[in-house]
Formats: structure tokens, C-alpha cells, sequence
């Protein structure tokens, strides 16, 4: 365990943190605390009055630092700050917090935060995972999009718009997607495009903590038209979401590494993975109907979603599907209904659709120049895909509003 950060840089999502301190007793101890944490790959690194500076001949930066510090830490201290701050890891020291000298000193090397000698094991993981997650928003660089398709009623076309939404990110708009099936108990996606998976999303639970970017890859279909599917293997899973909720957060992460796009089939039901992923989501789609019970529920499926877990208003946006002219229920009431989101139209074509599905053939394949692809295409432009020229300004167009 005790031992530099050495080697290539890892591909891998897990957050590397060095312990460094003159004393290794010191760093067991906080080993003992932090060693097993998922999401983290902890090391040690023992220093001394010859080599006091954390970072030398380390050659890659570990994610973050922990220093512990004693009354002859100041060397350490402030071979840290000679280092800039893109240079230095976020640093967390753990020391004599009523050691004037050594706060100073942990200030003027950027600590972004102090913890008092002796540490628990809460604090220390809060800590760390509060960094984690900094890190993260901070660098969106090589982040891909999270688009997520909820219905506000069951039934209402999410799978079905989830499906070819990401299927025409991969194959017009030439982005490299992932669609991501939530639906444990009735994995349809792997019908919708007829791909055979040799395992699925629990496999690639099962072993989250361990995954890389290329590893990932043994879990995923693919679609010939480059789109890429996570989903269930097996119907009729029961999962423990809650028990599993790290590791779906780690396998999110590592998808939005590695993909321009991940697309979410959300199931209805709000369980601790859809509600991550509606919470993380970039775009969410809410799915409504013509009809009086499905406004109901998309309206209070829209409240629940702003109001419960905080998501901005404007990252939904409401798609009529099967839109029809003449139904009771009009396009201005739905927009009125949904003042604060884009209210878009897919219109009903049930032949298509369902041969579509049928065939397990994504529908901008099957039918092309049917109204639903051309309505699916404008959509997906709006959700930030791109269109070739060529298949702009079919009828019926896209309505926006708000
Ligand atoms: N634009 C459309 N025009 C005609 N039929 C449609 C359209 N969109 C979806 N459908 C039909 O609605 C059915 C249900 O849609 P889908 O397969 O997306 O399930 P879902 O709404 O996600 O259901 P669940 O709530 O059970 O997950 C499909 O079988 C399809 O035939
Ligand atoms: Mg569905």
C-alpha cells in the first residue's frame, strides 16, 4: 500500500487519492478509514526531511491529496505551494487545526480543507467525496450529454422515443451514444433494435468499481448503426437500488466519459436510479398525451421532478406524441398546461410505429420519410444532435414554445 502513484494515467473513473505524511503510522490509520471507499483508489507515500515535497517525481497527479501534518510539516507545506494551482491536486490536510503555523502554511498551499486531528471516518469520506464531485462539474471537458425520456403516464411513447431519439444522434447526427435502459423488469429495448446482448446492465453493476473505459465495452451492444445499448439482460429483475445507487452513479460517470451521448429510457416509476438520472440529466423529455389523465399525470410528474428534485424547469421539455389535430385536448392547452417548458409534437402513426417496433428496426430505417422520422429528426436537432440539410422542413414542424 505504501507506495507512489506510479503508472500511466488511469482511464478509469475511480478518484485517486494519495495520503502522504511523515509518519506511517499516520497513513495506515487514515488508510484504514478511506482504503476501502468505492469510487476511490487510495495510496500511500511516506515522507521524509530529504524528500518533504508530496508530488516530486510522482509521474501523474493523483486526483486529490490528503496531507497529514504535525509541528514538522512546514517543509512539506510549502514545497506545495511552490507548485501552481493547476499544478497541485486539491489538497485536504488533516493535522493540529490549533497549530497557527501549520494553517497558515496549509492556506498558502490552497488546502480547500482542514480536518482536526483525530479524524472520523464520516468526516474524511464526506470530504473526499465532496471533492470528487467538485472535480467533476468542474471539468466537463470530455463529458458527454444526459438526455433522459420519462412519460409523464405510463404508455405514452418514452421507450419507443428514447430508443430512436439516440438512434438518430449515432446515425444523422454522427454522435457517439450510448442508450441506457432503466427498465429492470421489462428491458423492451433490445427488441426495439433487434441487437443481442451478452450482458446487460446488472452485469455491468456488478463489477462498476472496476470498470474502465475499454472494459465498459464487454457490457455494451451495439447497433450497426454505431449506437451502443446498456440495458437489462434478463426481464424481471428485482434490484435493490438503494444498495446499488454508488455503483449506478460510477457506471453513469463512466458512460458520460466516454460518449458524446447517453440517452435514458427512464421507467415511470421513480426509483433511486431514475431519480438519479433525472437529477443529473442534462435535457429530460416528459412524454404527455391527448388526453385529460395523461396531462394529470405529466403535470404532476413536471412538479414532482421541479419542485421534489429540484430540477430547473427549463431542462424539460414536453413532446405531445401522437399528436393529433383534431383531438379534444389542443396543442394550446397542452402549451398553457406547460408554460415554462418547449412543448414539441410527434404525430400518431400507429402502422409505422408498431411495425417498427415489430421488426426491431429503429423507424428513420424502416420509414424514413414517414411523418413520426421526420418529426423525430427535428427533435433530436433540438435535444442538440445536428441534421444533414436534406432532412430539414418536413411538415408537421416542431412547435416550440416558451
Ligand atoms: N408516435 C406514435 N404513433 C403511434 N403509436 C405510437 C407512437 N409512439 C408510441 N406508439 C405506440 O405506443 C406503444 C407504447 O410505447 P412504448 O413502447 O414507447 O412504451 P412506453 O410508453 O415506454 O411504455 P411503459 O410506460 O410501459 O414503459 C408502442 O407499442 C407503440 O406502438
Ligand atoms: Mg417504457
Amino acid at each position: 500500500m505504501l507506495e507512489g502513484v506510479r503508472g500511466p494515467v488511469s482511464t478509469s473513473q475511480k478518484q485517486d487519492v494519495l495520503i502522504a505524511s511523515n509518519s506511517s503510522e499516520a497513513i495506515e490509520r487514515i488508510y484504514g478509514l478511506i482504503g476501502d471507499a468505492r469510487g476511490f483508489t487510495v495510496k500511500g507515500r511516506v515522507l521524509d526531511s530529504r524528500g518533504p515535497d508530496p508530488l516530486a517525481g510522482l509521474t501523474h497527479t493523483p486526483d486529490m491529496l490528503l496531507l497529514r501534518v504535525d509541528a514538522g510539516s512546514q517543509a512539506e507545506l510549502e514545497a506545495l505551494s511552490r507548485y501552481s494551482s493547476d499544478e497541485r491536486p486539491p489538497l485536504i490536510v488533516i493535522g493540529d487545526v490549533n497549530h497557527a503555523g501549520c494553517m497558515r502554511a496549509a492556506m498558502q498551499a490552497g488546502a480547500r480543507d482542514f480536518l482536526a486531528e483525530p479524524v472520523g471516518k464520516d468526516d474524511l469520506l464526506e470530504a473526499i467525496t465532496r471533492l470528487a464531485s467538485e472535480r467533476r462539474q468542474a471539468s466537463p471537458a470530455g463529458q458527454g450529454q444526459l438526455t433522459a425520456f420519462i412519460n409523464g403516464k405510463g404508455g405514452s411513447g418514452a421507450t419507443f422515443l428514447a430508443c430512436n431519439v439516440a438512434h438518430l444522434f449515432a446515425e444523422v447526427a454522427q454522435l457517439n451514444t450510448v442508450l441506457l435502459g432503466l427498465d429492470t423488469q421489462f428491458a423492451s429495448l433490445p427488441r426495439y433494435l433487434d441487437v443481442q446482448q451478452k450482458r446487460g446492465l446488472l452485469e455491468a453493476l456488478d463489477v462498476a468499481d472496476d470498470l474502465d473505459g475499454a472494459a465498459i465495452g464487454a457490457y455494451l451492444a451495439r447497433h450497426e448503426s454505431g449506437l451502443s445499448l446498456l440495458a437489462c439482460l434478463q426481464d424481471g429483475a428485482l434490484l435493490q437500488q438503494e444498495l446499488l445507487a454508488d455503483r449506478f452513479d460510477t457506471l453513469l460517470e463512466l458512460l458520460l466519459a466516454n460518449f458524446d451521448r447517453c440517452v435514458v429510457d427512464v421507467p415511470h416509476a421513480l426509483e433511486p436510479f431514475s431519480v438519479h438520472v433525472l437529477e443529473r440529466a442534462d435535457q429530460i423529455v416528459l412524454t404527455v398525451q391527448q388526453s385529460v389523465p395523461s396531462l394529470h399525470d405529466a403535470t404532476r410528474m413536471c412538479d414532482l421532478m421541479t419542485r421534489k428534485l429540484g430540477v430547473p424547469p427549463n431542462r424539460i421539455t414536453v413532446v405531445v406524441n401522437r399528436y393529433h389535430r383534431s383531438a379534444a385536448i389542443e396543442l394550446a392547452d397542452i402549451q398553457r398546461q406547460f408554460s415554462n417548458q418547449p412543448v414539441a409534437c410527434i404525430p400518431n402513426d400507429y402502422r409505422a410505429v408498431a411495425e417498427s417496433i415489430n421488426v426491431g428496426v429503429p423507424i428513420y430505417s424502416y420509414a424514413k420519410r414517414s411523418a413520426v422520422t421526420k418529426s423525430l429528426i427535428q427533435l433530436q436537432e433540438q435535444l442538440g444532435g445536428s441534421t444533414a440539410s436534406s432532412e430539414k422542413g418536413f411538415f408537421p414542424k416542431i412547435r416550440l414554445t416558451g
